[in-house]
């Protein structure tokens, strides 16, 4: 038990303090702490910061969506702000507030579908370049060429023309680092600030030339709050690099997850292969309505982020007092959730490590809402790029799988590398032939 205040009621836990971070230590000790004390567990951290640490699904629940208001953003989410500023991710109560309401519009499926050309042409662009391998006999990366795509992908989305006028003119896009470096530490800090001048440049190019366009960059420009005022400059650049990071790296793990796993169940990948044969047999049947019959791709994604969730570990810090179950929550205490270590409980989920799509089925025509389940997390702060990624996710499986067999060429399982997000420790390599 941690050291109690007179009348506070704690969870279970360990007697003495306990260090917590975003990295592999800390998932083996918040394993070790559910299996010892059970789905509500009560610890301090050196600092003697009361920390908790829940994994019963009622009370994720009940912190992410009803009592939303009573916590902000924990631990851990200090360094992204050193990254990309107090954009959408990071920012908290009235800003929050003030920037989701601007910027949820631009999120709107209609804008998302007319965006589905884009995702074909990142797609296409993979193709060729399978194509070339698989004529050489050589392996492709594909944690590389996900991050590729995704990345490619969200900043034509963000930044339209501008992309292949200003990034690509001079032949090295510079924000490709991003997809070919995972670390975010300091050095990338220094980058990303670099980054931030040029996106400004064409933040005031677009306003000299009074354009309007469709792209996100171009909506959160036109964005206003209720009291008609725009966003600032620096808001509108911390809202930038916020949606070029999010928007790219959940994708590409997801799908290099994807890729790895379907090239080790040849059952699933034919069952895929049929459904795009049956909605998307040509670039044309690549419409909103088709990708949305592709039931089973959706299943392989689905169960995709069950075992694999990008953001395997969210904190929060609760700002008020609250009570979880029978237990207090002193205003101040850190609150570490992981999508990871629930969606492979094996109480909640039954064989929890197999892979098995058929758990999304519909029943009776409806998806199942009586599992947790929270990769895009729950409530009013869920991810706002969830349907944009399933629908990119689609349009890559659905044009790529029929056209290439990805061998394995390495039987050793890639592991886990459990940074701000959920990668694989080591690239995947995988041997495309045409089919
Ligand atoms: C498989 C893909 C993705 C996963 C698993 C994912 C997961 C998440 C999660 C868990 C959060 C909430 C984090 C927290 O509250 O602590 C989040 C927030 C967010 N995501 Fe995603 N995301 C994905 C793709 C995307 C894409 C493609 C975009 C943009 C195009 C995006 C934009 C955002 C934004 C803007 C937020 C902040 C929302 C807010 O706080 O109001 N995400 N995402």
């Amino acid at each position: 038990m941690p050291p109690s205040e007179s009348a506070t009621r704690l969870p279970p836990g360990p007697d003495t303090a306990v260090t917590l971070g975003i990295d592999p230590e800390t998932l083996e000790t918040l394993t070790y702490l559910q299996r010892e004390y059970g789905d509500m567990v009560g610890m301090t951290k050196p600092s003697g910061r009361l920390t908790y640490f829940i994994n019963d699904p009622a009370e994720v629940r009940r912190i992410l969506v009803r009592r939303h208001v009573r916590y902000q953003k924990g631990p851990g989410f200090e360094r992204v702000k050193m990254l990309l500023g107090n954009g959408l991710i990071v920012s908290d109560g009235d800003a929050w507030r003030r920037s989701r309401t601007m910027i949820q519009p631009a999120f709107k499926v209609q804008n998302v579908h007319r965006l589905i050309g884009v995702m074909i042409g990142c797609s296409d662009r993979r193709a060729v370049a399978w194509a070339a391998a698989a004529e050489r006999g050589d392996t492709v990366n594909i944690t590389e060429e996900t991050n590729e795509f995704a990345l490619e992908l969200i900043l034509i989305s963000i930044f339209g023309d501008d992309y292949e006028n200003r990034f690509m003119k001079e032949g090295d896009n510079p924000f490709a680092f991003l997809s070919k470096d995972s670390t975010r530490d300091l050095s990338v800090v220094m980058k990303v600030r670099a980054l931030r001048n040029l996106v400004l440049e064409i933040i005031e190019e677009r306003r000299s030339r009074n354009e309007e366009s469709l792209d996100f960059l171009s909506m959160y420009m036109r964005a206003t709050d209720k009291n008609g005022e725009p966003f600032s400059d620096e808001e509108l650049l911390d809202e930038v690099m916020t949606l070029v990071v999010a928007g790219f790296e959940t994708s590409a793990n997801t799908l290099n997850w994807v890729w790895y796993v379907i090239s080790g169940h040849p059952d699933i990948e034919q069952s895929l292969i049929d459904e795009a044969g049956r909605w998307v047999p040509t670039v044309d049947a690549v419409t909103a309505e088709n990708l949305t019959e592709m039931r089973y791709t959706q299943q392989v994604l689905e169960e995709t982020l069950r075992l694999y969730p990008p953001v395997w570990l969210f904190t929060r810090r609760s700002i008020e007092e609250d009570e979880l179950e029978q237990y207090d929550v002193p205003p101040g205490t850190d609150i570490y959730l992981s999508p990871y270590i629930l969606h492979r409980s094996e109480h909640i989920w039954p064989n929890a490590n197999d892979f098995d799509p058929d758990r999304f089925a519909l029943v009776e025509g409806k998806p199942r809402k009586d599992r947790p389940y929270f990769p895009f997390s729950l409530g009013p702060r869920r991810c706002l790029g969830e349907y944009f990624s399933f629908l990119e996710m689609k349009v890559h499986l659905g044009l790529l799988l029929p056209r290439f067999r990805m061998q394995r060429v390495e039987d050793d399982d890639p592991g886990l590398e459990l940074a701000i997000n959920l990668r694989s420790k080591r690239d995947i390599l995988l041997k495309p032939s045409v089919r």
